[in-house]
């Protein structure tokens, strides 16, 4: 990309004004003005949620307190960005990317000012980059396009606003999982951070097809120590963990509750845990209580699990808990990694408010480190 450096102040005047020139007037939707201002703390700790409802409702149940960056997924809201804003967190949207524009530099372009002019014009804090396409290890030129388009945006953004946030989500470990070969290492030169999605871990099952766990804690472990023998350093990275576990149908279930999966493909291995499908941790919460095993605890992997039968089937469902997550959230403060995170933010059951499901919102929410105690939030009317 060295082609680029003569080129970088002109193309940023440009870029700016074009951002000006879409954004046009910016009227501040907030009741406080100042609401509209992105976060400028750039250093700090991280708990970072993927927010997916498009109601406010269900927003006004997360416990704020825990939160530092919600990413918007498939929507974008004034009320979010306020109400994030209100509690002293960032609100950044999601990025998709045509695998075309990887090796396009006129889209990338496009693509870049495009999205900055979203980020300004929503007031927003950044972007998160969720590209999971395959890139096999000889497409040399996808994987240094996708971290061209990267780095274009992280100089952009940060040359507008250094207080904007870029972000990647990377597969749980380095090693080509699911064929996605891409430059982890220079991604993180690149980015505030990389979102290690450390879940759906059996999307490639090389032994026995059978059920396991969606984010066991050691497989976890042995990818974050893969991504540090790659020279990437822990305030690099943040540790994603799941709201959700897959339910899968077992083709036989022998007397130790090992379940026999179909053998579905995935990018070139023949199981996977596409044979099952993925749960919000409210509907497990929901079928736990008619299970025929009651919650059993995974040693080798420290998750839990149970079977549930029904219409003579026999399914077996692998998820996390707030005592599973504690031990990966304790193993992210321990190599005090930059923080942690969640896929998704409403796996909850925010519609119901019986003492029971209350206590069960509670304890996930509370199983986050308290990074953002001490500081200080606007406490004020967001609408
Ligand atoms: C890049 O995309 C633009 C717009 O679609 C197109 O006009 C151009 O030919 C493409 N360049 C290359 C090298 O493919
Ligand atoms: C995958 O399944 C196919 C068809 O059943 C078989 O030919 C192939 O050897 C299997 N591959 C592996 C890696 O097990
Ligand atoms: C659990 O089982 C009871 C009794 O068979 C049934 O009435 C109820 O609907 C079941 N609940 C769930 C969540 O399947
Ligand atoms: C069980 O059977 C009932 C009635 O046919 C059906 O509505 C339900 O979806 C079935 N459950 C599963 C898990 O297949
Ligand atoms: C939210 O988190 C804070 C900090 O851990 C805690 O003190 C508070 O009780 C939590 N709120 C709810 C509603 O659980």
């Amino acid at each position: 990309m060295e082609r680029w450096c003569p080129l970088v102040l002109i193309v940023l005047f440009s870029v700016i004004w074009r951002v000006h020139r879409i954004s046009g007037e910016t009227n501040c939707p907030c009741s406080n003005p100042s609401l509209c201002e992105p976060i400028k703390d750039t250093n700090r700790k991280e708990v970072f949620v993927f927010s997916l409802s498009k109601d406010i409702q269900t927003w006004q149940k997360y416990n704020w307190t825990k939160i530092s960056t919600v990413v918007m997924v498939g929507y974008y809201s004034d009320d979010m960005m306020c109400l994030a804003h209100s509690n002293g967190a960032r609100v950044v949207f999601i990025g998709g990317v045509p695998t075309e524009y990887l090796t396009n530099a006129t889209l990338q372009e496009e693509w870049v000012v495009k999205n900055l002019a979203i980020v300004t014009q929503k007031h927003l804090d950044g972007i998160n980059f969720d590209y999971e396409s395959p890139i096999p290890a000889d497409r040399t030129d996808l994987r240094d396009g996708y971290t061209a388009l990267v780095r274009r945006t992280y100089k952009m953004f940060k040359q507008y606003n250094p207080s904007y946030q870029v972000t990647v989500d990377v597969a749980w470990s380095p090693a080509c999982i699911d064929q996605r070969c891409y430059d982890y290492k220079t991604l993180a030169t690149v980015t505030d951070f990389l979102f290690v999605m450390s879940y759906d871990e059996q999307s490639q099952i090389k032994g026995p097809c059978i059920a396991l766990a969606n984010s066991g804690f050691y497989k976890t472990q042995s990818g974050l120590q893969k991504y540090f023998a790659a020279g990437i350093s822990s305030d690099k990275m943040v540790l994603g963990v799941p709201w959700y576990g897959y339910y899968y149908p077992c083709v036989d279930v022998t007397e130790d509750n090992t379940c026999a999966i179909k053998h579905v493909p995935f990018r070139g291995v023949n199981c996977s845990d596409a044979a099952g499908r993925e749960i919000n941790y409210d509907f497990i919460m929901h079928i736990l209580k008619n299970s025929t095993t009651g919650r059993l605890w995974e040693t080798s992997t420290l998750t839990p699990y149970f079977n549930y039968k029904e219409n003579g089937t026999t399914y077996q469902i692998r998820y996390d808990d707030p005592v599973s997550l504690k031990f990966k959230f304790d193993m992210a403060l321990r190599y005090n990694l930059r923080g942690v995170g969640i896929w998704n933010a409403d796996a909850l059951d925010y519609s119901h408010d019986t003492p029971e499901v209350v206590h069960q919102r509670a304890q996930m929410w509370q199983a986050f480190p308290d990074y953002k105690k001490s500081e200080p939030t606007i406490n004020s009317d967001f609408i």
